[in-house]
């Protein structure tokens, strides 16, 4: 089978997960990375056995990259974006597409520009329980959507914002202001806004916040909620933190007119009419396959995807323009907050 070759860009945490869900693909292969730091990129080279650069330039100059995936800090997502287009390079960019809506519109216009495609791993997509819920509401079994609920309330290690989850590198982006443009909300709970709009369809129209930074030494913050107004009338919450001690029970929830979808695995659902093998008036239980490391599995999904849609030049799984909206809800909710007023989108 023809295999579309990546090249990636930062050889952090998430490059190693990125090299693990190719590697369960049949039509993707990393043939090069770069990293400014030269151990970084020397460790990543050799567990994938690919070609190592040091600089962008390098990776642009290669014909054997068709792709870049850029694993960047996010204020370096932009300048990497408009260099990369330039040469031709098909980009995947790490989440969130940029730290402004103006970066991200001159990302994608650069792409657009350049004939190259653009896809955002916004993997959560394709767990299976979002995946069940989407079809859910498509066949309509909720009524009229009017309510969400988005909950990511985490503690995270104090080691996370100089070395994230698996400590693979270290790095200073995480923690500021600058350069991450966000905390828990941006960094983490855009995944779930994401995975809302893909199952919904519902875009915000107005929003109001608050956040602060309340135990953590960060410039970014480490609570948020945002109250939305959805466009045709829904309402709805997002609550991100990552400093929150004991366990928090989040809960993702959908309701609507005639039921609801608590967006747990197994996936529970309340229905007021019989539907679809769910029964009326009791909380449902469906079950759903469980991937071997899911981590991994989703990865594998969105490159399998990604790379047929430029293998046959078709779309890609999830453009630029679909992550385009759930930055805006988080900056217009930093903007809401800072102005104590409800901003419009
Ligand atoms: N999809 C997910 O679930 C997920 C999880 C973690 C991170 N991310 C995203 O991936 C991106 C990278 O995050 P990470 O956790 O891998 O960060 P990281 O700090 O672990 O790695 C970043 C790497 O970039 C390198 N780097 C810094 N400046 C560079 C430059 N100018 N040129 C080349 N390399 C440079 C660093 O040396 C480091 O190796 C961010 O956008 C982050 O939000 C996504």
């Amino acid at each position: 089978m023809e295999k579309l070759k990546y090249g990636i860009i930062g050889c952090g945490e998430i490059a190693y997960w990125q090299a693990k869900g190719i590697a369960r693909t049949d039509n993707s292969v990393i043939t090069a990375c770069m990293d400014v730091n030269k151990d970084y990129a020397g460790k990543f080279g050799k567990v994938n056995n690919c070609r190592i650069y040091s600089d962008v330039s390098g990776i642009c100059k290669d014909p054997d990259v068709d792709a870049v995936i850029v694993c960047l800090p996010h204020f370096l997502h932009k300048p990497v974006a408009l260099e990369c287009a330039k040469a031709g390079k098909h980009i995947v960019m790490e989440k969130p597409i940029a730290t402004t809506l103006a970066d991200a519109d001159e990302i994608i216009l650069a792409c657009k520009s350049a004939g190259v495609k653009l896809a955002i791993p916004y993997v959560n997509r394709y767990r299976p329980e979002v995946q069940k819920a989407k079809e859910l509401i498509e066949k309509g079994v909720l009524g009229k959507i009017v309510y969400l609920q988005i909950q990511d309330m985490a503690l995270k290690p104090e080691s996370y914002w100089t070395m994230g989850w698996d400590k693979v590198v270290t790095t200073d982006w995480r923690a500021s202001k600058a350069k991450a443009g966000g905390g828990a909300m941006l960094m983490n709970c855009s995944h779930y806004i994401d995975f809302f709009y893909f199952m919904t369809g519902l875009r915000a129209e107005r929003v109001s916040a608050e956040y602060d930074t309340y135990a953590t030494k960060i410039e970014v913050e480490d609570l948020m909620t945002i109250l939305i107004r959805f466009k045709g009338g829904a309402t709805g919450v997002v609550q991100s933190s990552s400093m929150l001690p004991g366990k928090f029970e989040n809960v993702h929830r959908i309701a609507g007119t005639e039921g609801q979808i608590m967006l747990t695995s197994p996936l529970k659902v309340f229905v007021t009419k019989d539907s679809d093998g769910l029964k009326a008036n009791e909380w449902n239980t469906v079950a759903l396959e469980t991937p071997d490391e899911q981590g991994s599995y989703l990865r594998k999904r969105f490159f399998e995807l990604f790379s047929e849609a430029v293998l046959k030049n078709t779309q890609v799984p999830i453009s630029g323009e679909d992550a385009r909206v759930a930055l805006e809800v988080v900056l217009k909710g930093y903007e809401a907050a800072d102005r104590k007023q409800v901003v419009t989108l």
